[in-house]
């Protein structure tokens, strides 16, 4: 069995689908279902004993030493994070204590039981880190992408709590010998995203006659993947990474973010035109900047290309129509994730941004 944490979020949920589509080892998987965390993600599993879920915090140790011993894992893939950049910006105590003071609880626990297995278990096991390019801070124009080398400069409190894991994770290997992985992935997108996203914040605001927020110029940089994408390399990595080794994931796909905006807008048009006829890139208006805003995010994916032979499967042309279908056909999923409490955060977060 394999344990995986904040299974109940965008990529959890989509790799917990996607590993037992073509897997019949059993998925233990640890969430907080916070505000990001969704069972409705996993409906598809209900009845399926290859997925058990225990709603709990990374950071309850008690909790998390128990589900070891009980469950035998052969790995932990840690997804658990809080992982939007606005709201660590509003607010970083959450991002603390789960980036950071959680995943050096759960990195405890794992080491504990770790310890006391024997033979191949011992030898086998693996403790896989999902983390972000985010951690290595802000590109100019003509820098080269990302390496794993590239110098952690952390620039949001999501970020710098996520450059502090990576750093615990790293640690537990070279002192304990902890057999750790890690992986920095550019942005991704696809189904089940969290709409204070980008993407599918622009898609349900558009559906719902809503401004599309543009932050700044609109001409920051990001580096796109589809999810699946971003799960099948992880799959890869822990099958063949080697230990104490950090892989970057992306697919080459930098774009602008309004880019991005105009193209979700273009399938929208095609696949939904509005009522009036007009075009959704009316809806498009510029807001005030984020605070410490990131230029631009590139990853160089040569070193997982060349040593694991992991290569993505989508291009960003046939991702972002998928995502887009999804949720023309989700709207349901999307009503139900817009709780109060989302609907009171987006209202706060963007009250009186308009440039
Ligand atoms: P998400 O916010 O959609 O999901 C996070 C999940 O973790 C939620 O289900 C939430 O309930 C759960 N969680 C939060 N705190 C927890 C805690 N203390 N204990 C247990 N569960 C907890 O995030 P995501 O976009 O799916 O990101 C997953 C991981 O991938 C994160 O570690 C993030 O840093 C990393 N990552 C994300 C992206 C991206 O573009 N979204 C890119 C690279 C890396
Ligand atoms: O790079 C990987 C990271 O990608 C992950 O580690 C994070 O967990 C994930 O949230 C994502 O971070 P970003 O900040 O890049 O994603 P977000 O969708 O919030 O924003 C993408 C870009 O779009 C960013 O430059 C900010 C901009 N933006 C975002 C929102 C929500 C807007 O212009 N308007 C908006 O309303």
């Amino acid at each position: 069995m394999i344990f995986v944490t904040g299974g109940a979020g965008f990529i959890g949920s989509n790799f917990v689908l996607d590993w037992l589509s073509q897997s019949s080892e059993q998925v233990l998987n640890l969430d907080k279902l916070t505000y990001a965390g969704n069972l409705q993600n996993l409906a598809s599993l209900d009845g399926n004993s290859s997925h058990i879920f225990t709603c709990g915090d990374i950071g309850d140790s008690a909790l998390v030493s128990s589900l070891l011993r009980e469950h035998q894992p052969r790995a932990v893939l840690n997804f658990a994070a809080e992982s939007h950049v606005d709201r660590s910006i509003d607010g970083p105590e959450d991002f603390v204590q789960t980036n950071i003071v959680g995943t050096f609880r759960l990195l405890e626990e794992v080491r504990s039981y770790w310890n006391q297995l024997e033979g191949s278990p011992k030898q086998d096991f693996r403790f896989l880190h999902i983390s972000t390019d985010e951690v290595y801070g802000s590109l100019s124009k003509d820098d080269p992408a990302f390496m794993e080398t590239h110098r952690y400069e952390p620039n949001s409190p999501y970020s710098a709590s996520k450059a502090a894991s990576d750093h615990m994770v790293r640690a537990y290997h070279q002192t304990y010998g902890l057999p750790v992985l890690t992986t920095n992935c550019s942005n991704n997108y696809g189904p089940y995203h969290f709409p204070e996203k980008l993407i599918p914040l622009t898609i349900v605001n558009a559906l719902a006659s809503k401004l599309l927020p543009v932050y700044g110029d609109g001409q920051q940089v990001r580096d796109w993947l589809y999810v699946n994408d971003h799960c099948s390399a992880i799959r890869r990595v822990l099958e063949a990474g080697k230990t104490g080794e950090v892989y970057n994931v992306g697919g080459w796909n930098e774009k602008t973010n309004l880019i991005i905006v105009h193209s979700v807008c273009a399938l929208l048009n095609e696949l939904q035109p509005r009522a009036d006829g007009k075009d959704y890139n009316e809806q498009i208006t510029y807001v005030k900047d984020r605070l410490g805003h990131d230029r631009r995010y590139a990853i160089d994916a040569s070193k997982i290309e060349r040593e694991l032979g992991w290569k993505p499967a989508e291009t960003f042309e046939t991702g972002i129509r998928k995502t887009v279908e999804w949720y023309l056909c989700n709207l349901d999923w999307v009503a139900h994730v817009q709780s109060g409490a989302y609907r009171d955060w987006v209202q706060n977060h963007y009250a009186g941004n308009a440039q």
